[in-house]
């Protein structure tokens, strides 16, 4: 008999095909929302499940003995599952590292732009009607190349960031991490390490690329925006909930500093209503990954994960350590 996968969101038709070979599909291709009840109930029918960053699997999902064997998130990060309640109940559970890395870099510092240089808010300008003639000062923005770039955050995105800043852009490169970089990596990126003070005092532009945990919550909030320069631009395409939403559409009604541009948003898809009222803030709809080609390749990184897990036991980018129920 094939094992039971659920697909828990819709994904590219031909990655369904070729996971049907080998397993029994259920698949919400028409995207029906999932109350808390139909989803722990479908969890506990299917031996595998390829999961979105938005699908929660932890204890209370799981139970005490799961039918599940391996949950597959189509997504780096993963703040969707509990780790250590799956390898407590025996599940597996896989991400999909480096198949993204590049192109959300390159969204990260089209962020970085946009917000930089007001490209939304002169757009929408434009759009209204209200551009009568030129003028010297209309939309001035601050200069990327040659500025500071602060990154938060210093996995394998933010040192893509890093290089793109240095060496397509002249910008000086500085970050803070957990760790500190070897001086290799440092060296490749020409990034270097300063402490999270010094990060937001220097940064002309700040960009957040780490994980979301309990240690990154609300890593940026009112009182590091307060240390920011009032010209500085802060982008954030790690995951909601590492900056203070709230806290954030003050500072930018306040001109506490000069932009920001978001990919991610606490509570998303809900949106803080007060940075929907300002104007100095880029919003996009969590999308830094989102090329045809990338979400291709992370829906086939999910599945071979699964199969790869089935057939020999090993899932390819684990992240713990388990053996086969
Ligand atoms: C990721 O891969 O973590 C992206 O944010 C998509 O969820």
């Amino acid at each position: 008999m094939k094992p039971k996968l659920l697909v828990a969101r819709p994904i590219f038709q031909s990655v369904i095909e070729s996971l049907s070979k080998k397993f029994e599909v259920t698949s919400n291709q028409a995207d029906t929302p999932w109350t808390p009840e139909a989803w722990q109930q479908a969890i506990a029918h299917h031996d595998a499940a390829l999961t979105t960053g938005s699908d929660p699997i932890n204890a209370n999902v799981l139970g005490a003995q799961p039918r599940l064997k391996i949950a597959a998130n189509m997504a780096v990060g993963f703040n969707n599952f509990d780790v250590p309640a799956m390898t407590a109940v025996g599940v597996t559970a896989t991400n999909t590292p480096d198949v993204l890395t590049e192109t959300t870099a390159d969204f990260g510092f089209a962020l970085i732009m946009a917000t930089a240089r007001r490209m939304a808010e002169s757009e929408h300008y434009l759009r209204a009607g209200h551009w009568k003639q030129w003028r010297y000062d209309m939309f001035a923005g601050a200069e990327v190349h040659g500025s500071t770039l602060g990154i938060l955050g210093m996995g394998r995105i933010g040192q893509a960031i890093a290089r793109r800043g240095a060496l397509g852009f002249g910008m000086k490169v500085i970050y803070h991490n957990r760790s500190k970089l070897d001086a290799t990596t440092e060296a490749e990126c020409k990034a270097s390490y300063v402490d999270k003070e010094t990060l937001l005092k220097t940064s002309d532009h700040l960009v957040l690329v780490l994980p979301y945990s309990a240690a990154s919550h609300h890593a940026i909030g009112a009182s590091e925006i307060a240390q920011m320069k009032p010209t500085a631009t802060l982008v954030n395409i790690a995951r909601g909930g590492i900056v203070d939403d709230a806290a954030l559409a003050v500072a930018l009604k306040n001109k506490q500093i000069a932009a920001a541009g978001l990919d991610v948003f606490e509570g998303e898809p809900s949106v803080h209503p007060d940075l929907l009222k300002v104007s100095n803030v880029v919003l996009t709809p969590h999308i830094a990954s989102s090329t045809v080609k990338t979400r291709l390749a992370m829906a086939q990184l999910a599945a071979d994960n699964i199969a790869s897990f089935f057939s020999n036991g090993k899932a390819l980018t684990p992240l713990n350590q388990m053996a086969v129920k």
